[in-house]
């Protein structure tokens, strides 16, 4: 049976990193708050210069090399972003012209913070379809880009970076076993950017007024959160036939530190099998996933054989989760 298995990772950190001390100097806020609500101590931001295509050439080259493929081998592309380039054309497209892959086919994903994981489902289904043998997933985002500075509740939780996974057609025991995807659209509200998109034009009456940035509502979404994160869990590992003392290794969605802990609580799943990097990169969105996974695979958490649990959930809201056999 033909699998879609990740061949190759890749990540790529902006330069410039913002600490929570940093914050405090910019806006009313303590390193002391951040940490003890979410577990962040910096994030990286992108130079003025970079758009999410850039953030994504330089994973996907560094994913593209890790598997030992060159680019024209790749037959899509797949960009999960909520922070594109431009509206049109898709950063996906983009990303294709930059890192050379002449014969692919280029899109986007919009799944918010769970996009990795839509991505990855989107990838293996086209994979064991037949319909290609090699994709490249990558998750990228400039959440600075859509952040006002003036709101503390928000400025403090996100930051950029991207990160990206070689997936080809596979006969072998590795690769995705399963993957869950979710959404509740009544929950749209509590978290969202409101304008600039067609329910709420800027216009040049209106520019000075309209909220451009991130609105959330924090509390709502920390439960609601809770419960996505426990949902896309057991799902995955249902779909997958697995116990959870059988996963190596849980790389989640690092939104917040005390988010992750509750859903692991739920589980049973103890401290050591979670990858845990939002102190170094706050939440990254739909490359926050991506970007663990090639730092787990680099420090030797994740070696051939490990199975592999991944969640995520977002704005939507949406959720998901996949099992790999690596
Ligand atoms: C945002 C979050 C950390 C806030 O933690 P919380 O314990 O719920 O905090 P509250 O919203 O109850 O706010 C507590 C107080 O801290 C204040 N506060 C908010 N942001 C602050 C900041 N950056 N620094 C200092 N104080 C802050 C609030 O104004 C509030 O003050 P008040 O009680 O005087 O009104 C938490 O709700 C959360 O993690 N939600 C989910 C966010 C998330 O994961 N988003 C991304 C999803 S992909």
């Amino acid at each position: 049976m033909i699998k879609a298995r990740i061949i190759g990772t890749g990540h790529y950190l902006p330069e410039r990193v913002l600490t929570n001390n940093d914050l405090e100097h910019l806006m009313d806020t303590t390193d002391e708050w951040i940490r003890q609500r979410t577990g962040i101590l910096q994030r990286h931001i992108a130079a003025d210069n970079e758009a999410a295509s850039d953030l994504a050439a330089h994973a996907s080259q560094n994913a593209m090399k890790s598997a030992s493929i060159s680019a024209e081998e790749i037959d899509f592309v797949i960009c999960a972003t909520l922070t594109p380039d431009y509206f049109m054309p898709s950063s996906g497209c983009l990303v294709q012209h930059k890192i050379g892959a002449k014969r692919a086919g280029a899109c986007d994903i919009n799944a918010a913070c769970s996009g990795f994981i839509y991505g990855l489902q989107q990838a293996d289904a086209l994979i064991r379809a037949g319909v290609h043998k090699t994709i490249l997933v990558a998750g990228s985002e400039i959440m600075t880009s859509r952040l006002d500075w003036t709101k503390r509740d928000t400025a403090v939780l996100f930051g950029d970076g991207s990160g990206a996974v070689v997936l080809r057609a596979d006969n072998g025991d590795s690769g995705v076993i399963t993957t869950y995807t979710a959404s509740d659209g009544g929950g749209h509200d509590i978290l969202m950017v409101p304008a600039g998109g067609s329910a709420q034009a800027i216009t040049p009456e209106n520019i000075n007024e309209l909220n451009r940035g991130i609105l959330m509502n924090g509390r709502e979404l920390y439960k609601r959160a809770v419960y996505a994160f426990g949902d896309a869990v057991e799902q995955a590992l249902k779909r997958a036939n697995v116990r959870v003392d059988e996963i190596d290794l849980f790389v989640p969605h690092q939104a917040n530190k005390r988010i992750i802990a509750a859903a692991c609580e739920r589980i049973g799943l103890p401290e050591e099998k979670i990858f845990l990097n939002l102190d170094q990169v706050a939440n990254t969105s739909a490359a926050s996933i991506p970007i663990a996974l090639d730092q787990a695979c680099a420090q030797g958490r994740i070696r051939e054989g490990s199975l592999v649990l991944l969640a995520a959930f977002g704005a939507g809201l949406t959720w998901g989760s996949a099992v790999i056999r690596w």
